[in-house]
C-alpha cells in the first residue's frame, strides 16, 4: 500500500463519467490526437488534478512543461479576471496594447545577452522556431539552418523539419523544407563528440558562408533529456563568430526558470542571439517569443513577422504575471530544490534497478534513461512505457521522451511540495516493482 496524501484513485481507469467523454471524444475528434491520460480533467491547483470521477493525480507533466508556477497560480487568475474585465483581443499590430510592451521590456530585462535586446511574441513555440529563422534570414540574408540530432522544434513544416525524430512528426508529412541541416550532438551516455567533428560536419553539408543560423535546445528536451557538456554551446558560438551565422537557442521547454536560472544558456559560459521561448511563460495560454539582440530582431520588413492572436493580451498578462512570481516567489531556487530532490530520488530507483543506465539533468529538468543491459546500453522502450503507465493508473503522471522513448522525464510545476515529490516517487517506485514483476 501506497502511504498517500496527495493522490487517490477511487475507480477503475478511466473512471465512468471520463469513460462517457471518451465515448464522445471517439466519435468527434481526429484519431491523431491521441490522449497521454486516461482520464479527464475536473479541475487542478499546483501540481495536483482532480478528474471527472474524483481520482486525484500529481502531474509531473506539468501540462507539458507549461506550469512552472503551478496550476491556476493565484496571481495569474487574478490578471486574467482583470484583463477579461478591460478588453480581450484587438490584434497589437491594429491596436496595441501596453502588456505586450510591458511583457517585452520585462522579458528583455531578464535576458542575460549583452546590449540592446528587443522582443517579438507569437502563440507556439514552433511559431517562435519559425520566426527566429526568419529573422535570421532577413539579417544574414542567407538561407541555410543548422540543427541537431536529437532535436525537437514543433510540428509546423519548417520546426517539422528541422525536428530529428521521424515518427510520429514527420511520418507522412513531406516534402519538408529545404535548406535544413543536421548536425551530431555530445549525447554524453551513448556518444562523445568533438567541437572539431561537429565543425568538420558542417563544413561537409554545407558552405558556411550559406548559413544564417543554428538553432539549438540548451537541454534537449523531448529528444531526451540532454545536457551538454560545458565546451558545447561556447564551441557553438564560436562556430557562430567564425562563420558570421546567427546563434539561436531554442529555450521553449527549458526557459523560464526551469533549469533553475532564467535560461537555462546562464549554466554556460556563452550568450547566444535570439532566444524562442513560450509553454511556461503563458501559464497555459498559448504564448510564445523570440527574444534577441536589437539589431537582429529589427532586420525584418515592417510586417514581415506578426500574426492576429500573436501576443494576445489576456496571454501577456499571465507572463506578467510567471515573470512577477518567478522573481518574487524565489522560483529559481525552487527549482533547483525541487530538481535536487527528484534527482536523489532517481539516483536511488538507479541504485535498485539496473535498467536505469542513467539518471541525469540541469534543475528542475531530470531525467532517467532506461535500457535492457547497462553493457549494450540497448533502450528498453517497451519497459518505460509500461513503468509510465503503471505510475499513470496509480496517481502519477511521468512523460517519457527520447528517439527511443526510452526516457522517463520530469516537467513538474516548480511550486511542487517536498511531500508531494515524495509521495509521486513512492508511485514511480511501485510502478518499478509492478513492471518488473
Ligand atoms: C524545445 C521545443 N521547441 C519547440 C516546441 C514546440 O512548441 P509548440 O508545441 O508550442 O509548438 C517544443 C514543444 O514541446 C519544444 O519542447
Amino acid at each position: 500500500m501506497i502511504d498517500r496524501q496527495f493522490t487517490r484513485i477511487q475507480t477503475k481507469l478511466p473512471g465512468p463519467k471520463s469513460a462517457e467523454v471518451f465515448a464522445t471524444k471517439a466519435k468527434y475528434v481526429a484519431a491523431p490526437l491521441e490522449t497521454y491520460a486516461p482520464f479527464i480533467v475536473k479541475h487542478a491547483k499546483g501540481a495536483v488534478i482532480e478528474d471527472l470521477d474524483g481520482n486525484r493525480f500529481l502531474d509531473f507533466s506539468g501540462g507539458w512543461g507549461c506550469l512552472a508556477v503551478g496550476q491556476r497560480n493565484e496571481r495569474v487568475v487574478a490578471a486574467l479576471k482583470d484583463q477579461i474585465d478591460a478588453y480581450l483581443h484587438t490584434d497589437f499590430t491594429a491596436v496595441p496594447y501596453a502588456p505586450f510592451i510591458e511583457l517585452a521590456q520585462v522579458l528583455c530585462e531578464h535576458t542575460a545577452i549583452d546590449g540592446p535586446k528587443k522582443a517579438a511574441f507569437f502563440n507556439s513555440g514552433a511559431e517562435a522556431v519559425e520566426n527566429a529563422v526568419k529573422i535570421a534570414r532577413a539579417y544574414t540574408k542567407r538561407k541555410a539552418v543548422l540543427v541537431f540530432e536529437n532535436a525537437f522544434h514543433g510540428r509546423t513544416l519548417l520546426a517539422m523539419t528541422m525536428t530529428h525524430k521521424a515518427k510520429p512528426y514527420k511520418y507522412g508529412f513531406g516534402p519538408f523544407a529545404t535548406d535544413v541541416y543536421r548536425l551530431p550532438y555530445p549525447y554524453e551516455y551513448r556518444k562523445s563528440i568533438t567541437a572539431k567533428e561537429i565543425e568538420q560536419s558542417l563544413l561537409s553539408l554545407v558552405d558556411p558562408s550559406e548559413v544564417a543560423v543554428m538553432v539549438v535546445e540548451p537541454v534537449i528536451g523531448e529528444g531526451g533529456f540532454l545536457v551538454p557538456p560545458a565546451w558545447f554551446l561556447p564551441a557553438m558560438r564560436q562556430l557562430a563568430d567564425k562563420y558570421g551565422f546567427v546563434l539561436a537557442l531554442d529555450e521553449v521547454q527549458s526557459g523560464i526558470g526551469r533549469t533553475g536560472k532564467f535560461f537555462a544558456f546562464e549554466h554556460f559560459d556563452m550568450q547566444p542571439d535570439l532566444i524562442c521561448v513560450a509553454k511556461s511563460l503563458g501559464s497555459g495560454l498559448p504564448l510564445s517569443g523570440v527574444v534577441g539582440k536589437a539589431q537582429i530582431m529589427d532586420a525584418p520588413v515592417a510586417s514581415g513577422i506578426g500574426g492576429t492572436y500573436a501576443g494576445n493580451p489576456l496571454a501577456c498578462r499571465a507572463a506578467l504575471e510567471v515573470i512577477r512570481a518567478i522573481d518574487e516567489d524565489d522560483l529559481l531556487a525552487e527549482a533547483t530544490r525541487v530538481g535536487n530532490r527528484i534527482k536523489d530520488h532517481f539516483h536511488r530507483l538507479a541504485e535498485k534497478y539496473d535498467v536505469i543506465g542513467d539518471v541525469r539533468g540541469l534543475g528542475a529538468m531530470v531525467g532517467m534513461e532506461l535500457v535492457t543491459d547497462r553493457v549494450t546500453k540497448e533502450p528498453a522502450k517497451e519497459l518505460t512505457s509500461k513503468i509510465a503507465t503503471a505510475a499513470m493508473y496509480n496517481g502519477a503522471i511521468f512523460p517519457t521522451a527520447g528517439l527511443q522513448g526510452n526516457v522517463l522525464r520530469v516537467l513538474v510545476s516548480l511550486v511542487i511540495s517536498d511531500e508531494q515529490i515524495d509521495e509521486g516517487l513512492r508511485i514511480l517506485e511501485s510502478a518499478f516493482e509492478s513492471a518488473l514483476g
